[in-house]
């Protein structure tokens, strides 16, 4: 389990809570602050929830929930803290503005990160004196599910600050990947949505439909993905068939710089996926529900296999 450490969270939402969760669960002391008074009161609750739908026991959650307090403010989350786990909404002027704020109470020796999605976490750092503590730690959603943690450097990050930050989240149970240089969509994003680019361009080029996309991947190498990453795959199929497909698919594939003009008319004509019952296809709650239920249940089972 290791030290335990004094842990900030800023931002009890969808991320915070499962960050403070997952940190708590392997004994660190962990502090949320949210400026919405409901997102504190409920916080607890949605953690017990959380460690619930993950199958774990009463005694654990009974265990765990007394390490998390919420905090009413930045100040009070970040004074004494070790490390510091910003997932606050996805603004720039208003994370540059927490990450002030943190500077302002934080320990000189504290670690700060960003959990952005997409933003540069170099932009995110700019006003900070002390760059060379702070980086982005990209957290997937559930964050208490998903196992991969990206540990993204700037070029001021100190590297024994990137490595410190690695050990914590990997003590904590996570699998932690280092990127070394902060790049839009530091590794997985560019990854998925690469192939995502190649999706909508299936489509929109009457390849195939949407859902035939989806099943040619759920049922054929996604059933392999979880076990055996692209890199592997071309090692175990060889280098040599690997460069006679590339060297017949590549020209093909979709290569546009920008979004999908089909994607923009979808959202354009207000099909924004699954809150709005209509997106590639059309959903019913029920249907939305099931498909919800089915990845968590699918992220249960993997826990138990991996
Ligand atoms: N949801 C995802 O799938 C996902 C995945 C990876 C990364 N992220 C990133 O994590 C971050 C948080 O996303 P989320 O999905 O948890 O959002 P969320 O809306 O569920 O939670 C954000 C929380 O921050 C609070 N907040 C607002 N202003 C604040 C402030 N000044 N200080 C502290 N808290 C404040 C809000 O009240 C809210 O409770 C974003 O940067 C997002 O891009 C999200």
């Amino acid at each position: 389990m290791g030290d335990a450490r004094t842990i900030g969270v800023i931002g009890a939402g969808l991320m915070g809570h499962g960050i403070a969760l997952t940190l708590a669960r392997t004994g660190h002391r962990v502090r949320v602050t949210d400026p919405v008074a409901e997102a504190r009161a409920s916080l607890a609750d949605r953690v017990a929830a959380s460690m619930a739908a993950m199958g774990l026991d009463e005694a654990e959650i009974a265990a765990t929930l007394p390490r998390i307090s919420a905090a009413e403010t930045t100040a009070d989350a970040v004074a004494d803290a070790d490390f510091v786990f910003e997932a606050a909404p996805e603004k720039m002027d208003l994370k540059q503005a927490i990450f002030a704020e943190i500077e302002a109470h934080a320990p000189e020796a504290c670690v700060l990160a960003s959990n952005t999605s997409v933003m540069p976490i170099t932009q995110i750092m700019s006003g900070l004196r002390l760059k060379q503590r702070a980086l982005g730690t990209h957290w997937w959603n559930p964050p208490h599910m998903i196992p991969l943690v990206e540990v993204v450097s700037t070029a001021d990050t100190d590297p024994d600050v990137a490595q410190a930050t690695f050990e914590l989240l990997a003590q904590a149970g996570k699998t932690p990947v280092m990127v070394a240089k902060d790049v839009p969509g530091f590794i997985g994003n560019r990854l998925q949505h690469a192939l995502w680019r190649e999706a909508v361009s299936l489509v929109e080029n009457g390849i195939c439909d949407a859902a035939a996309v989806d099943t040619v991947i759920k049922a054929s190498f996604g059933r392999r993905l979880a076990v055996l990453g692209p890199l592997e795959n071309a090692d175990l199929v060889g280098t040599d068939l690997t460069l006679a497909i590339h060297e017949q698919v590549l020209f093909d594939l979709e290569a546009r710089q920008g979004p999908s003009p089909y994607l923009e008319k979808l959202v354009a004509d207000g099909k924004l996926g699954m809150k709005s019952g209509e997106g590639f296809r059309s959903w019913t709650p029920e249907e939305a529900d099931a498909v919800r239920a089915r990845v968590a249940r699918h992220l249960r089972k993997l826990d138990d296999i991996l």
